[in-house]
C-alpha cells in the first residue's frame, strides 16, 4: 500500500481506522430495545458493507452515481471559473474520490497545480485513492486527514489568502433527516470565509417507482447491502439473526420526499444477542428501520441552505433532472 514516507506529494494525518465496537453495541441495544425498531445507518459501511455500496453505485437502477459523474464532468470548469486564486480542494467523505477526478483535472488545468484534501474516516480509502491520484496527476499534492467530516474540517491548515472549494457529493445528505442536514450545513458554514464554496449533491424529487427501483435493484445488491448489517450483528455480536426469516422492504413516501429501508420479519421469533446477553422478539411482519434517503426539490435545496446561513449561487442538474449539484458560499458581508 501506498504510503506519505514514500512519496513527497502525500501526506495523512488522523488516527487508524476506529474501533467502533462498543458503541455499536450500545447503538444495537438502543435502537432494537425500543418500542420501534431502528437502526443507525452509518453502520451499513463495514467492509463487507462499503463493497456492496459500490456494487449498487453500478446497478442500472440506481442512477445517481451515473448521473452526478455526468453533471461534475459537465461543470467543473464553471465551477473553477468561481475562483481568481487556485483552491484548497477539500471533499468529505471522498473515498476512492472517482467522480472527483474531473474536478481535479478543471483544478489542474486553469491553475497548473492543485491541493486535494480527501476527508474520510476510512484511512486505506484515503491511501488506495492517492495511489492512484497521484500517479495520474503528477501536479497534484495530497494531505489526506482520516477522521469523521468535521473533525477532519478542523484539522485542515487554512492558508492565507487562499480560498477553499469544499465538496460534498454522492446526496449522503439525504442520509440526514432535514433538520439535521441544516444544522450539519450550518456547521459546514462556521468553517467557511469569503470567497470559499461549498459544492452538494443532491437527488431530486422524482416519480416513486423510478425511486423504488433504485432501491431495490434486480439483481437484488440493495437488499444484500441493508441486509448485512444484520449479519454484522451476528458477527460482532453473537446473534442468531437467521437471514432467510428477514426481507427487504423499500417505499418512497411522496410526501415526506424520503426513500425508507426496512427489513422485515417474516415470522414471529426470537433473536439472542450473546455478546449483550440479550434477546429480542419479533411479531410476524414486524420491521427495522434501517435507513433514509430524502429526495429534494430545487425549493427545498434553496431554502435549505438558507436556513443553514448559506447563500444559494448556482445550481446544475442533468437533463433528466434526476440530480441537482447545488453551490453555496456565504451570506451577507
Ligand atoms: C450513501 N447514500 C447517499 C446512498 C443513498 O442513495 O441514500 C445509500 C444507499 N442506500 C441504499 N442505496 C444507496
Amino acid at each position: 500500500m501506498f504510503n506519505q514516507s514514500a512519496n513527497p506529494r502525500f501526506s495523512l494525518q488522523g488516527g487508524p481506522e476506529p474501533d467502533l465496537r462498543r458503541e455499536f453495541a450500545q447503538a444495537v441495544r438502543l435502537g432494537l430495545g425500543g418500542e420501534a425498531k431502528e437502526l443507525p445507518c452509518r453502520y451499513l459501511y463495514d467492509a463487507r458493507g462499503s463493497e456492496l455500496f459500490d456494487e449498487i453505485c453500478l446497478q442500472p437502477e440506481y442512477y445517481p452515481t451515473r448521473t452526478e459523474a455526468a453533471i461534475l464532468k459537465n461543470i467543473s470548469g464553471d465551477l473553477l471559473a468561481h475562483f481568481a486564486t487556485g483552491p484548497q480542494l477539500i471533499e468529505l467523505g471522498s473515498g476512492s474520490a472517482e467522480k472527483t477526478r474531473t474536478v481535479i483535472e478543471a483544478l489542474l488545468a486553469r491553475f497548473g497545480k492543485g491541493c486535494f484534501l480527501p476527508i474520510d474516516v476510512s484511512r486505506s480509502a484515503i491511501e488506495a485513492s492517492a495511489n492512484s491520484l497521484l500517479g495520474d496527476y503528477p501536479d497534484l499534492v495530497i494531505q489526506g486527514v482520516a477522521l469523521g467530516y468535521l473533525e477532519g474540517l478542523q484539522q485542515l491548515e487554512r492558508v492565507p489568502g487562499v480560498p477553499r472549494l469544499i465538496l460534498w457529493l454522492g446526496s449522503s445528505i439525504g442520509n440526514f433527516h432535514r433538520p439535521e442536514a441544516v444544522e450539519f450545513l450550518h456547521t459546514l458554514g462556521a468553517s467557511m470565509q469569503a470567497g470559499d464554496r461549498l459544492l452538494v449533491g443532491f437527488d431530486l424529487r422524482k416519480d416513486a417507482q423510478r425511486l423504488e427501483e433504485a432501491y431495490d435493484d434486480a439483481a437484488g445488491v440493495t437488499a444484500r447491502f441493508i441486509l448485512n448489517l444484520l449479519t454484522r450483528i451476528n458477527r460482532e455480536l453473537g446473534a442468531d439473526f437467521d437471514l432467510g426469516q428477514f426481507q427487504y422492504r423499500a417505499n418512497y413516501d411522496s410526501e415526506i420526499g424520503r426513500v425508507e429501508m426496512w427489513v422485515e420479519s417474516t415470522m414471529r421469533q426470537r433473536v439472542t444477542l450473546t455478546g449483550l446477553n440479550w434477546t429480542v422478539d419479533f411479531e410476524a411482519g414486524e420491521r427495522i428501520h434501517m435507513e433514509n434517503s430524502y429526495k429534494y426539490s430545487p425549493e427545498e435545496i434553496s431554502d435549505l441552505g438558507t436556513n443553514a446561513g448559506l447563500l444559494p449561487l448556482q445550481s446544475w442538474t442533468d437533463p433528466a433532472d434526476l440530480f441537482c449539484e447545488a453551490l453555496f458560499g456565504l451570506q451577507g458581508p
